[in-house]
Parts: structure tokens; sequence; C-alpha cells
């Protein structure tokens, strides 16, 4: 696996959420007090946009959609 470039982080810091094209997959990137947070931006469930649900401050990230609820902490924390 190799790092690719997302985006800005002015863009990120700006805004406090993006979405990042990465191949052929879109990741949401969240900034933190903690540091930068990042998932696939598409629900599970039935697609949609997880770039605007609702993300709590213990790394809880909410879908607007039908409140699946996902876990962004990173492993082991
Ligand atoms: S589309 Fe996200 S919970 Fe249904």
């Amino acid at each position: 696996m190799a790092w690719e470039k997302a985006l800005q982080l002015d863009r990120l810091k700006r805004d406090g959420r993006a979405v990042a094209k990465i191949g052929n997959r879109q990741v949401a990137l969240f900034q933190t007090e903690g540091g930068i947070l990042a998932c696939n931006n598409r629900c599970p469930h039935e697609g949609y946009p997880l770039r605007e649900g609702n993300l709590d401050g213990a790394c809880i990230l909410t879908c607007n959609w039908h409140n699946w609820k996902f876990d962004l902490r990173p492993a082991g924390t």
C-alpha cells in the first residue's frame, strides 16, 4: 500500500471536512482536535454521503439518513 496525496490540508482545516477522490473511491476526511479521521464517503447501508453525517466529540459518525453509527477512532485508542 502506498501513500497518496488526498487534498490540500488548508482546505480541510477551513471546512472541517472534505471528500477526496483516491483512485475510484471517495474518502470522507474530518479535521478533529485529535487529528484527521477518514472513512469511505458512501454509507454501507444505502450510500448516503457520510461527509454530511454528524461527527460527535467521541469520534462517532452518524449517517444522516437512517442513523447508522460508525466509530472512526483509530484501532487501539
Ligand atoms: S444510508 Fe446511511 S444509515 Fe442508511
